[in-house]
């Protein structure tokens, strides 16, 4: 079909109409042959049919009959600046136990694309394998790499550092819309990509549908324009089924390693000549082949004549993705119709009720199977659990069964499979052709600038290991300890002292921190109790602690294991030793004895800023006038963070989790972890870890990776409309249009209308003069672009206005939302501070 469609293209170009006639009976002739031939051996004849072995220089032929082409073949689907191939020493080769697929790789040490023409626009699988061959000048295990597709992630940052298992087979169904589909393996700076082989090829129309049920709302969802990657495929109690006995070249495992409890499940197996399919032909060996059809795993027989129990699978997911889960059943157990009815529960949510093979498929042995997505909210502890147990009927045998499993990871908002950055640089380069020879001359003249920069650097990943150093500067306790005996010299008081809390103080009063010794923190923490977790992070637990005058600290004790979390320390650590203000949470010491990492702060009694919005029946939401003025604290608390030192800070996670409420309701930002200085101009602009949280985040970071203050605006808008709404910024429970807050608040405000969506405690209070003003901020610090975003100091000043025009009609009206004197008088001190100086007070801290 391929060879058709390149003839079609050729020879219409220069004989015309007369040709089409030709080109159809040819057309017409090679379906039905291939059709033919396909029903015929129950095979499947994929339109495109690409399988590249990158690198090789001969051909490489399975032993299911595929033949991946070499690399002088393959080398005309690739477009790179750099031509490196690499292949196993024979010796090595030949001792090898790995397909022959993993012995020659091409590597990449620039933006690299490979193209394949597209005969026939739907879904393709894309399967990448990857394997580090040993090579003395190129140590692949630590190479670093994003692959893409033009406008889909399909792996960011993937290396074989953080992905032990080798070799890896990475596999996708993603959508080819025009005629041609790209992969491009993009290097991280200073490190290389590589590729052992491709496969793409035509999946089935019918195998992925368009819509499909949600557990837990239960209404369709549309993922018709998703990538899926398949991340797990399992024959229950049968065996290892590969591209020999599966057509679509699908590998399936077995399922023992992913059950609970192995004793609580027993294999059935019939002949696979047994199964039957649909005569609708709904199903077909393309959705599975007989072989997983013919066995399942059923109820231990042991234990169905007592106990009710489940048969249960487990499985690891990715926390804020959706699943596509796909059942297989096939009845093989029963000896009679309509004798078994059965549960299915995923998450622990009911997938199915009382599923009756029989009378959905009008016989025993007749392939069968069920489709569900389960939602990012439902995954717990980054697990997916599949359950089987009897049904409410008590009808028939008590049993039930699971034949096979299909898990398939949804692609995000982002268009991502793998993390929150979108693809970049490819669809944008795509879109250009469309606009002109200006814009062209424009990009021509912007790549070269590029290719020169590039050309320039000394590519450092040549050197083995080099570049490993260069990521991870911090990678030791010993560096923390050595930060934290420098503070505990410098900024908390020159020595370790004994004496007790009341000293912390007594130095605190003065804006100092101390250094706690391990003892006087187990004793406030009455030895790190469990009661007194006020919450978790990446870097470890947030306890309470109280000193024995009863003042209460938060105390948060790192976690030594990850390194992670110990770069978010020492961030946080070096950053709040630069920091001091009213509406910032204090830092007031640390600890490093016993290699504990522990930092103390001071405690905010209120807790988060989300708790008064909502979410807690317990709390009653703030009042219109104390938002504002909480708004207006944290926006203090942001605006001096960015303008307070002479780099500025960007704090890259504002949430309303993140804005912390102390007794009297002042509004203090929270959590550095993730904070990180804002890129002076010598550095690079490209941030290399996406951080922050799902629907705060600035949409532009994700399209260019680049960090400003004006993300963090973005992210303040989000916290805005939070406010006045009293909902999450992302809620996947709600219809489409619903589910981004962001994107639902803008369309109201646009409309006019925003007064019908704002929270129901506080639309009495509202001063309609006061919303605008407060609705007008929100929407500019949502702006598709960064420069088209106000500063914080603007935003800060649209607030104090909305605060005023509240005040004004309320001192007019004589009105009263139930917050009187005390916070007037906390404002009006507020805009004192503000008129009476030519800096504003906020900028230089306490
Ligand atoms: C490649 O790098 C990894 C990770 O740093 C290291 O463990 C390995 O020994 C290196 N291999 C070679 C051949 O240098
Ligand atoms: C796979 O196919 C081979 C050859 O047709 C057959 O011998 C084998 O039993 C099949 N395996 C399974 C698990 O069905
Ligand atoms: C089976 O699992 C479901 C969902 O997790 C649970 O609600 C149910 O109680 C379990 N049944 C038994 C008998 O354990
Ligand atoms: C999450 O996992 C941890 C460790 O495996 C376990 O102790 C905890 O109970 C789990 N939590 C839930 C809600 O399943």
């Amino acid at each position: 079909m391929l060879t058709l469609a390149v003839l079609a293209r050729s020879m219409g170009e220069w004989k015309g109409v007369p040709m089409l006639l030709i080109l159809f009976i040819l057309f017409i002739t090679h379906v039905t042959t291939t059709n033919a031939i396909a029903s015929k051996l129950n095979r499947f004849v994929p339109q495109d049919n690409y399988l590249l072995s990158c690198g090789a220089s001969a051909a490489v032929k399975l032993d299911d009959g595929r033949a991946f082409r070499s690399d002088p073949d393959s080398v005309s689907f690739l477009s790179t600046p750099t031509d490196i191939k690499i292949a196993a020493k024979t010796s090595l080769a030949a001792a090898s136990p790995l397909s022959p697929l993993y012995l020659a790789a091409r590597v990449f040490s620039e933006i690299s694309t490979y193209s394949f023409f597209i005969s026939q626009p739907g879904r393709h699988w894309i399967r990448l394998y990857f394997s580090p061959i040993p090579d003395s000048q190129y140590n692949l295990t630590t190479a670093t790499f994003s692959v893409s597709t033009d406008n889909m992630v399909l792996l960011h940052d993937f290396s074989f550092i953080a992905n032990p298992p080798n070799p890896v087979v990475r596999e996708y169904l993603v959508l080819a819309q025009g005629d041609n589909l790209k992969i491009i393996f993009t290097p991280k700076k200073n490190s290389m990509a590589f590729i052992n082989a491709i496969e793409v090829v035509s999946a089935p129309p019918s195998l992925i549908p368009n819509t499909t049920t949600r557990l837990g709302p239960q209404d369709q969802f549309d993922i018709s324009n998703n990538a899926l990657q398949v991340v797990y495929r399992l024959n229950m109690g049968g065996a290892l089924v590969t591209s020999f006995n599966d057509t679509l070249g699908r590998t399936w495992l077995p399922d023992a390693p992913f059950l609970k409890l192995e004793a609580t499940a027993e294999a059935a197996w019939v002949p696979p000549g047994t199964i039957k399919y649909p005569d609708d032909n709904t199903i077909t060996p393309l959705i599975a082949p007989a072989s997983i059809y013919s066995t399942a795993q059923q109820m231990a027989s042991t234990n169905t004549t007592n106990a009710r129990f489940n048969i249960t699978w487990q499985m690891v997911a990715e926390p804020g993705f959706r699943y596509l889960i796909r059942l297989h059943f096939s009845d093989i157990v029963s000896k009679a119709l309509n004798s078994l009815f059965f549960n299915v529960y995923v998450n622990g949510m009911m997938g199915v009720a009382n599923l009756d093979l029989s009378s959905l498929t009008m016989g025993l042995a007749v392939a069968y199977y069920k489709d569900l997505i389960v939602e990012s909210s439902s995954i717990i502890n980054s697990t997916l659990v599949v359950q089987v147990g009897l049904g409410t009927t008590d009808s028939g045998e008590p049993n039930a069964i699971l034949n096979g499993l299909e898990i398939m990871k949804i692609s995000n908002e982002a268009s991502s499979l793998d993390g929150l950055f979108s693809p970049q640089t490819s669809s944008q380069v795509g879109k250009r052709t469309l606009t002109g020879i200006a814009i062209a001359l424009a990009v021509t003249a912007a790549l070269a600038v590029v290719i020169c920069f590039r050309r320039s650097r000394k590519p450092a990943w040549q050197k083995t290991n080099s570049f490993h150093s260069w990521f991870l500067p911090l990678n030791s306790s010993h560096s923390f300890m050595s930060s934290c005996s420098k503070l505990s010299r410098s900024r908390f008081g020159s020595t370790r002292t004994k004496s007790g809390f009341s000293s912390v103080f007594a130095s605190s009063a003065y804006g100092l921190g101390r250094y706690f010794t391990f003892v006087e923190i187990q004793k406030a923490t009455k030895n790190f109790e469990e009661k007194g977790v006020l919450g978790v992070g990446g870097f470890g637990k947030v306890y309470l602690g109280s000193t024995e005058d009863g003042t209460k600290l938060a105390i948060k004790r790192g976690n030594p294991s990850s390194d992670q979390g110990m770069n978010e320390f020492l961030t946080e650590i070096q950053m709040l030793s630069k920091l001091r203000h009213r509406h910032l949470v204090s830092l007031i010491g640390c600890c490093d004895e016993n290699k504990e990492m522990i930092l103390v702060y001071e405690f905010m009694s209120n807790g988060p800023l989300r708790d008064h919005l909502y979410g807690d029946t317990n709390i009653k939401p703030l009042s219109w006038k104390q938002r504002l003025e909480v708004c207006i604290g944290a926006a203090k608390g942001l605006h001096y963070l960015h303008t307070g030192s002479a780099q500025g800070i960007i704090h890259r996670d504002v949430k309303t989790t993140n804005i912390l409420l102390d007794e009297n309701f002042v509004a203090k930002v929270a959590d550095f972890g993730l904070s990180k200085d804002a890129p002076s101009l010598e550095q690079t602009h490209v941030s290399t870890v996406v951080k922050g949280s799902f629907g705060y985040l600035d949409p532009e970071y994700f399209r260019r990776q680049q960090l400003t203050d004006k993300s963090d605006v973005y992210s303040f808008g989000v916290v805005l409309f939070e406010v006045l709404c009293a909902r999450p910024a992302i809620n996947p429970a709600l219809p489409r249009d619903q589910v981004s807050l962001a994107e639902w608040a803008r369309t109201w405000h646009r409309k006019g209308d925003l007064s019908k969506i704002i929270d129901p405690h506080i639309a009495a209070q509202i001063r309609p003069d006061s919303l605008e003003m407060f609705a007008e901020a929100a929407d500019k610090c949502l702006a598709d672009y960064g420069v088209d975003r106000p500063s914080m100091g603007d935003v800060l000043w649209k607030l104090e206005f909305a605060l005023q025009l509240q005040q004004k009609g309320d001192v007019v009206d004589g009105t009263s939302d139930g917050v009187p004197m005390k916070s007037l008088e906390v404002s009006n001190m507020n805009s004192m501070e503000k008129s009476g100086t030519a800096i504003p007070s906020y900028v230089q801290g306490r």
